[in-house]
């Protein structure tokens, strides 16, 4: 554990629990390893599937008493809450559907949440999970994992002291090919994302689209006002999108332009964002995430090494490595429970931080994420017409 990413008092530590993150399951085991790698809190709690022996296989497995495996969320949201030690936060990493209905029965008991994305399956549920929270006074990260990248926050700061000038043009791209393959008959992964009832109105918007809106959001602090959107249905006997192209207009007049496919052969998880500004481009690639691409006006490019002498002091004291002994997927799931456990231990100590200044994703970027699937979706089904993207309520 580096120092620079120690909180709260020596002794004591966050209690969490998980919901989801059964037997082979994908993203629940990817916070537990994330959670050990800062000591940032102990899992005490869980209900990690809904078939009882697994449920209770995983508990054993992960060492939770008895009493706190519990068999659905909403007992175990009513029964954390009864206790004198209860649960600090909640996270929930269950498929999409399910999402609003785990996190309102936590933030009803007063319990801070970190939820997986797309934070909800409709605007209109997002948007109650924030009166929510604000009414009992909790903490909310979206687990947009990729924003805890250190060359994430690396580009994010070059981008807010303003080196590449202000922001004209984004692209972004996530290709994958796994479901070139008919797999939603056997693998329970492609099962649930090709499914409406389960996935929402989108599979490849929903699961990886939003992950570039996310990225250009956090990066730029620009927000969509319109966007015209192609959602391809490609594999017979589907219903949902597995290929989309999308052109956008932020609200500083910059254009963007993203894409995103499950059918695209020879690609595992490559999301990349470039971004062209007045005076530079800055570009990230999630599949060399220890390097930064920085161009200068008029200069040749530079490639930014994560854990080299000269990152900006946020983004270097996140580095865990030496540079060339590389970071990933992991380590930027820690960053994002570094930031959101430092945030709850300021509100146990009576300091309430300010939610805009938060280095993880928040409650307000996982509603525009909602909120960009549901226009993709309406513009799609018009014909690929402009739309526009509801701004605040
Ligand atoms: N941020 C990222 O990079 C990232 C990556 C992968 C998945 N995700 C998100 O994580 C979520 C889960 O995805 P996954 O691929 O891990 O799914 P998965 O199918 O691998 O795992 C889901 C787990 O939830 C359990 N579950 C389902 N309903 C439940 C319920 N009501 N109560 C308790 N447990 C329940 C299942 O048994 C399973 O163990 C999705 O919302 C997905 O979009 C995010």
């Amino acid at each position: 554990m580096i120092e620079g990413r120690k909180a709260g008092t020596p002794g004591q530590m966050l209690r969490c629990g998980m919901v989801g993150g059964g037997p082979g399951s994908f993203i629940g085991g990817v916070h537990r390893a994330a959670l050990g790698l800062d000591n940032s809190a102990q899992l005490v709690a869980g209900c990690f599937s809904r078939d009882g022996d697994k449920n209770r296989q995983t508990g054993e497995a992960l060492r939770i008493v008895e009493d706190r495996g519990y068999p659905d969320f909403t007992t175990m949201a009513r029964m954390e809450g009864r206790r004198d030690d209860p649960i600090d936060f909640a996270i929930v990493t269950t498929p999409n559907s399910s999402h609003f209905d785990a996190c309102r029965a936590f933030l009803e008991q007063g319990i801070h949440v970190m939820c997986e994305k797309p934070l909800t399956v409709t605007a209109a549920q997002a948007l109650e999970l924030k009166r929510l929270a604000r009414e009992r006074g909790c903490l909310f990260a979206v687990a947009s994992a990729y924003t805890g990248h250190v060359m994430v926050r690396e580009a994010r700061a070059i981008i807010q002291r303003g080196d590449i000038g202000d922001v004209l043009v984004v692209m972004g791209e996530y290709p994958q090919d796994w479901l070139i393959d008919r797999l939603e008959d056997n693998q329970k992964q492609a099962a649930w994302r090709t499914d409406p009832a389960q996935a929402g109105a989108s599979n490849c918007t929903g699961d990886i689209g939003t992950h570039i809106e996310n990225m250009v959001r956090y990066l730029t602090g620009l927000r969509i006002r319109q966007l015209c959107a192609s959602l391809d249905v490609i594999g017979a006997g589907r219903t949902l999108d597995t290929n989309a192209e999308i052109l956008l207009r932020y609200d500083n007049g910059a254009r963007g332009s993203y894409w995103c496919s499950q059918v695209a052969i020879g690609n595992d998880n490559g999301l990349k964002v470039r971004i062209f500004g007045t005076k530079g481009a800055i570009e990230f690639d999630q599949e060399k995430s220890n390097y930064l691409k920085v161009t200068l006006k008029g200069q040749a490019p530079r490639i930014y090494s994560r854990g080299a002498g000269y990152l900006s002091p946020a983004s270097a004291a996140l580095a865990r490595t030496p540079t060339g002994h590389p970071e990933g997927y992991h380590e930027a799931y820690a960053n994002l429970y570094a930031d959101f456990t430092r945030a709850i231990w300021q509100k146990i100590a009576g300091q309430d931080a300010d939610e805009a200044e938060a280095d993880y994703p928040t409650l307000e970027m996982g509603i525009d994420g909602v909120r960009f699937i549901e226009s993709c979706v309406a513009s799609s089904r018009q014909g690929a017409v402009w739309v526009d993207v509801p701004a605040d309520d």
